[in-house]
C-alpha cells in the first residue's frame, strides 16, 4: 500500500487530524487537512473534535496547539524540528524593560519558546501583529524576539515606541537584497513578495509584504503573471497548486528551512502508527503561556 493511502486509513482509525505549516515538504502539506500561517492553524487548533492531533510543523506550533487544545494527544513528526528564532530573548531582557518603562507591553511573536510566552503581555504572528500592536493601550512596545518583523510593525504603527530584541530567522535574514535584485533584473515584470521577517532593505523594494497567507492571496488575486518570492521554498507547493498559470521565481540562494524539512512522509506514518513524539509541557508553563495567546485570538478577531 502507498505510504499516503496507509496515512489516510490511519488517520480514520486512530481519529486523528493532521496540520502543516506552508513551509513543509509538498508531500505532507498534500497529505494534511489544514495546512496555513501560524495564525490560521492556532485559530483552527481550538476548535478540532478528533482525538489526536499530529503537528508538521515546529515545536512552538505543536506546543501552541497543546495549549489552545489541551485535552487532545498532539504529537509532531519529529520532536528536533525547532524554531532556532524562538530561543533569541531571555527573561533578564524583558524584566529590565519592564523595570525601564511604565507604559510598556511585552509583545511576543508566536515563533518563540514557551518559557518567553509567559513572560509577555500578548502573542502575535506576522499576520495579526499590525491589528494587535494598534489595540494596545500601552506607548511603548517591547518586541520579541524577531528584530525584522518588529521593524516592519513600527513602520505600520508610528503612534507607539519601539523598543527591539535583537533576535532573526536566520532563513529570512540570509536572503539578500543583491540576490532579489538579480531576479528581478531577470524578470522586470515580476512582483516582489516578502514576508516580514526579511531584512529591512528587502522589504522596502518589496511590492508586497505580509505572512504566508497573505503572500498566498496576494499572488492568487493579482493580475500579474510572476512574481519573486522572498520567503521559505515551502510556500512554492500551494502557490503552483493555486496558481498553474503563474511563474514564481526564488532567490538564487532558495530559502529552506532545515527544521521544517525534518518533517517527512516517513516520520508522519510513524508517529500516526505509534503515537509517541507527544507534545507535553509542564502544566505551570502552560497556564502561563497560553494567557498570552488567547489575548491574540482574541484582540485579532
Ligand atoms: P507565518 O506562516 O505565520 O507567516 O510564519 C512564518 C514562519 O516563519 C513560521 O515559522
Ligand atoms: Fe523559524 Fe525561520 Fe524556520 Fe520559520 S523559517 S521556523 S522563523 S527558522
Amino acid at each position: 500500500m502507498e505510504i499516503t493511502d496507509r496515512i489516510k486509513q490511519l488517520k480514520k482509525s486512530k481519529d486523528a487530524v493532521i496540520m502543516a505549516h506552508y513551509y513543509v515538504p509538498g508531500e505532507v502539506q498534500a497529505v494534511a487537512d489544514y495546512i496555513g500561517d501560524s495564525y490560521y492553524l492556532s485559530k483552527v487548533a481550538e476548535t478540532l473534535r478528533e482525538r489526536v492531533i499530529v503537528f508538521c510543523g515546529v515545536s512552538f506550533m505543536g506546543e501552541s496547539a497543546k495549549f489552545l487544545s489541551p485535552d487532545k494527544k498532539v504529537l509532531m513528526p519529529d520532536l528536533c524540528a525547532d524554531c532556532p528564532m524562538a530561543h533569541m530573548a531571555d527573561k533578564e531582557t524583558i524584566q529590565k524593560m519592564r523595570d525601564t518603562y511604565d507604559d510598556l507591553a511585552v509583545v511576543c511573536y508566536i515563533n518563540s519558546t514557551a518559557e518567553l510566552k509567559q513572560y509577555a503581555d500578548v502573542c502575535v504572528t506576522s499576520a495579526n501583529a499590525v491589528k494587535i500592536v494598534k489595540a494596545l493601550p500601552q506607548k511603548y512596545i517591547f518586541f520579541i524576539p524577531d528584530r525584522n518583523l518588529a521593524r516592519y510593525v513600527a513602520g505600520q504603527v508610528p503612534e507607539k515606541t519601539f523598543v527591539y530584541n535583537e533576535g532573526f530567522c536566520p532563513v529570512h535574514e540570509e536572503i539578500r537584497l543583491e540576490e532579489v535584485l538579480e531576479e528581478k533584473e531577470r524578470h522586470p515584470e515580476a512582483l516582489i513578495l516578502a514576508h516580514p521577517e526579511c531584512r529591512k532593505e528587502v522589504l522596502e523594494r518589496s511590492d508586497f509584504v505580509g505572512s504566508t497567507s497573505e503572500i498566498l492571496r496576494y499572488a492568487s488575486k493579482s493580475g500579474s503573471r510572476e512574481f519573486i518570492v522572498c520567503t521559505e521554498e515551502g510556500v512554492s507547493y500551494r502557490l503552483l497548486r493555486d496558481n498553474p498559470e503563474k511563474t514564481f521565481y526564488f532567490p538564487k540562494t532558495a530559502p529552506v528551512c532545515a527544521d521544517m524539512k525534518l518533517n517527512t512522509l516517513e516520520k508522519l506514518l510513524h508517529v500516526l502508527e505509534y503515537e509517541d513524539n507527544e507534545v507535553h509541557v509542564p502544566e505551570a508553563l502552560q497556564r502561563g503561556a497560553v494567557k498570552p495567546l488567547k489575548k491574540m485570538l482574541e484582540l485579532a478577531k
